[in-house]
């Protein structure tokens, strides 16, 4: 049988680390208390393993304070909370990209109506990339909130989150970043970045299981973020008014502690090899990957051809195949797991130039992904391409 190379960490990361799945197992067989709802050792140490990871996670993007962590279920969920939380006033103007996702798209335009809310697409050009100086020229007198991806999940072109962030920092803007696929690939610094909000996944890039993320809140910035449910915390028992202190007024219910034990773990990994130096993997993927495709005809790989100005995403198309048919032929007859169609983001396959061919077949990296693999990975792309050609 084939083997089977998974190039789908944009999706979710795979493998994870052993680390993470053994301290899962022993979460789940030793533990399996929930944080915060008892004075018992297991009832603590599920508090203190979620403790360590909102520090550990702090270190990673450079919070001074380890409860402006907030614990989320995915990324989706903290950019919601992000999004509704803070737009809760009719009126008023926002800032965006063509390169985001749904799930910073479909909030706004849930709001757009209810509460009349003007929103401006920033245009990326063909590699996706989004020029800063667009973001301040469309700044009015009305705007209230820069959103801005990091990195597309469609080409991997990374954006200028600084130079916005230092736009939005000059004209009093409150900023907010999915870094979506950036967190756990490269160094994140949310005070020099000027982010006041930044909601990330811990099932991607942190190597922690589904059903895992987080959303950063600049200490101070929570006065303008409401929450959007309301409900136990395990803190504040006697009053039935939801607690107003960090993170607990927006963590109501029981954590996924389960999870949050695998992300921890997840954490540690990428600690200790440390973010600069898996960067530098993924660069060294990415170079790969690009020098084996490059001038193929037939063969069309999207995003920026420069590795500082990417992450390893990467949308191609095969001439005469559309994503799905590629998509197949390379599970089929090389074992390469990818994903086709338009990844939840169709203004940057609009951007690329390629939404009315159905999208593009997407292979993201991830650091268990050998050279050898992307030389495979390249050589299979090349071989449909060439068949195709003959
Ligand atoms: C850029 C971007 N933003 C947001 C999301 C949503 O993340 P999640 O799947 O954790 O909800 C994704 C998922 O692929 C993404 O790529």
């Amino acid at each position: 049988m084939t083997r089977r190379i998974y190039f789908d960490n944009a999706a979710t990361s795979f493998p994870k680390p052993a680390c993470v799945y053994e301290a899962m197992d022993h979460y789940a067989r030793e533990i399996g208390a929930s944080a915060g709802r008892g004075a018992y050792r297991e009832a603590m140490e599920s508090g203190e393993i979620i403790g360590q990871t909102r520090r550990r996670i702090a270190q990673l993007i450079n919070a001074s304070d380890p409860d402006s962590v907030i614990m989320t279920f995915n990324c989706t969920d903290g950019l919601a909370l992000a999004i509704k939380g803070f737009l809760t006033e009719p009126g008023g103007h926002v800032i965006t990209t063509r390169m985001e996702h749904n799930s910073v798209l479909r909030p706004l335009n849930a709001l757009k109506d209810f509460l009349d809310i003007e929103i401006t697409y920033i245009p990326a050009d063909t590699s996706g990339l989004v020029d800063p100086d667009d973001i301040r020229r469309a700044v009015k007198s009305n705007t209230r909130l820069i959103c801005l991806v990091h990195a597309s999940n469609v080409c991997g072109a990374l954006q200028d989150i600084k130079a916005a962030g230092e736009i939005a920092q000059e004209l009093g803007l409150a900023y907010l970043v999915d870094a979506a696929q950036t967190a756990g690939h490269l160094p994140l610094d949310v005070q020099a970045m000027h982010v006041d909000m930044l909601a990330f996944p811990g099932h991607k890039g942190l190597l922690g299981p589904l059903g895992t993320g987080a959303l950063y809140v600049r200490p101070g910035f929570e006065s303008r973020l409401k929450p959007l449910k309301e409900g136990g915390t395990g803190s504040r028992s006697e009053v039935p008014i939801q607690p107003d202190f960090m993170p607990d007024r927006y963590e109501s219910g029981s954590h996924n502690a389960l999870g949050i034990a695998g992300l921890n773990e997840g954490l540690r990994y990428i600690l200790d090899k440390g973010i600069d130096s898996l960067r530098d993997y993924e660069e060294e993927l990415c170079a790969v990957f690009l020098e084996n495709t490059a001038d193929i005809p037939g063969l069309v790989v999207y995003g920026p051809c420069d590795i500082d100005k990417r992450v390893g995403v990467f949308s191609v198309s095969v001439e005469g195949f559309d994503p799905a048919e590629l998509a197949a032929v390379l599970e089929e007859q090389f074992g390469l797991l990818t994903r086709p169609g338009l990844h939840c983001a169709p203004f940057a396959h609009q951007a690329m130039g390629t939404f009315d061919k159905g999208g593009t077949t997407r292979f993201s990296m991830g650091p268990f992904i050998s050279i050898q693999d992307i030389r495979y990975a390249a050589e299979a792309l090349v071989q449909i391409a060439c068949a195709q050609v003959k």
